[in-house]
């Protein structure tokens, strides 16, 4: 499941800006805390210079005195504990706790170092001093260690404002990211209402005004999808017009007729004729509605499946199979030139109704006695089907309107004037296109098919 588009923009902020305020975080803690140590090593060393100096001889003997101002300066209200000894040359002790430990190994004095008392963790310095006396030199080790309270208060109080002050910048990063997302997604919350909203036939475009650039090609698009529903929908309002239409005047027919013949007598021959009467108008109404059927079908029909191949060359030859009768019985030389692969991607049931529907034109419309060739060829990547008759062909100012919708150039023909349209619109829906032209010798009529030619299965639809 996506997440939410404002908890995805919200951890895209905050996990960086959260890494950076530890790092600073971090940082600003061993800053406090090298501060906080400078500090308490500068005053332990001035307490232990300060003991140091008041170590003098007296009487022959060294004496300690321990001045008051050298404890003093370690005063805080964490009441530190600060411990401190006087040693003379290597081990004498002159004064202070004889436990606190001088540091382990000191190169050079003042030494600092950590060590423990008690069981408490100390901090302490150790100053020497050399003291001369009638020729001798004695070294004098001073040694003032402290417990770590004011060490650990000082660094948390330089150390938590700054820590205070950054967990108030993350909270507002936030607020201000969460009101930010909230504003700025509220035309796309809008825009889902407005859609969500919609009746099942509301196709006005959706408008545009107040809208990120971001989305404005998302806006676009849904517009130019509701275009072509709307293109669809007045298509079908015509198609189911049209058809409503083209029935009812053969049902009325059919209703007078059915009249006529209830007012015959049995032995009527008047009876013989309105029956075949009635029988011609219910043929028509059949053929209609078959019409209308096979129009419905291939204006839903998906595109071609790429892995159904139809050889066109089958197709043909079963239609003319059909087609000879109605071609015999007017004295019409129905001929078939087809020649090398004639493999389409597409549906047979509709390849079949557009061969079909084409040579029934020819056949119906050129005089008996003529000549209805239909022919397939390869050209490249294309196969050509051709229906070439030698009637009366089309006048070139009907040409462009024969391929619409109940369009009839005769008035007098009795077919349904959806033939062209259903071949127009089975050539396009397997990517193909329809024309008509005069026949050789600007006498008759060259109707002719283009479809892609069937390229195998190597080469999926993307
Ligand atoms: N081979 C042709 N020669 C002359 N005119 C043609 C030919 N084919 C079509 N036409 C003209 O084009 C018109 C439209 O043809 P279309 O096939 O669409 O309709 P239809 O034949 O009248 O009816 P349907 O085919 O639905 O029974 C026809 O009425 C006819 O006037
Ligand atoms: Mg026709």
């Amino acid at each position: 499941m996506m997440a939410s588009l404002r908890a995805r923009l919200l951890w895209w902020v905050l996990l960086p800006l959260a890494a950076f305020m530890f790092v600073t975080g971090m940082l600003s803690y061993s800053a406090a805390r090298q501060t906080a140590d400078l500090v308490q090593d500068n005053a332990l060393l001035a307490s232990a210079r300060t003991i140091g100096e008041d170590v003098t001889w007296v009487n022959g003997a060294l004496s300690a005195v321990i001045p008051p101002a050298a404890l003093e300066i370690f005063e805080s209200p964490y009441h530190d504990h600060v411990f401190y000894k006087v040693v003379a040359g290597r081990d004498r002790l002159l004064g202070g706790s004889p436990d606190l430990a001088l540091p382990e190994q000191a190169e050079a004095y003042p030494a600092f170092y950590d060590t423990m008392l008690h069981g408490q963790p100390l901090r302490a310095v150790a100053y020497q001093r050399q003291l001369y006396d009638s020729g001798t030199v004695l070294p004098v080790t001073v040694v003032v260690g402290k417990t770590q309270g004011s060490r650990m208060a000082m660094i948390e109080d330089l150390w938590h404002p700054q820590l205070a002050r950054q967990g108030l910048m993350l909270a507002l990063a936030v607020a201000l990211v969460l009101i930010g997302l909230t504003t700025e997604l509220r035309p796309l919350m809008k825009l889902k209402d407005d859609v969500a909203d919609r009746e099942p036939m509301q196709l006005e475009p959706i408008r545009v005004a107040h809208l990120h650039s971001e989305l404005r090609p998302i806006v676009d698009a849904i517009n130019q999808c509701i275009a072509r529903l709307n293109l669809q929908a007045s298509t079908q309002r015509q198609f189911i017009a049209d058809a409503a239409h083209q029935l009812r005047t053969p049902l009325t027919l059919l209703d007078t007729q059915v009249q006529f013949a209830c007012q015959c007598s049995p032995h009527d021959p008047a009876l013989t004729d309105a029956l075949a009467g009635i029988r011609r108008t219910s043929r028509k109404m059949i053929e209609i509605t078959n019409q209308l059927l096979l129009l419905a079908q291939a204006e839903s029909a998906p595109k071609p499946a790429a892995d159904a191949a139809v050889d066109m060359t089958q197709v043909v030859s079963s239609a003319l199979e059909e087609l000879v009768l109605a071609a015999q019985r007017r004295h019409i030389d129905l001929g078939a030139e087809l020649d090398g692969d004639l493999r389409v991607a597409g549906s047979e049931h509709l390849l079949g109704a557009l061969v079909a529907n084409l040579v029934d034109n020819a056949i119906r419309y050129t005089q008996e006695g003529g000549h209805v060739t239909a022919a397939g060829r390869r050209e490249g990547d294309e196969v050509v089907f051709e229906v070439v008759d030698n009637g009366p062909g089309i006048p070139a100012e009907l040409r462009a309107h024969v391929f619409k919708r109940f369009f009839r150039g005769a008035s007098d023909s009795d077919g349904t004037g959806l033939g062209l349209a259903i071949v127009r619109r089975i050539a396009q829906s397997h990517g193909g296109t329809v024309a008509v032209a005069p026949g050789p010798g600007r006498v008759g009529l060259v109707a002719s098919v283009r479809l892609p030619a069937w390229r195998g299965l190597e080469e999926p639809t993307r």
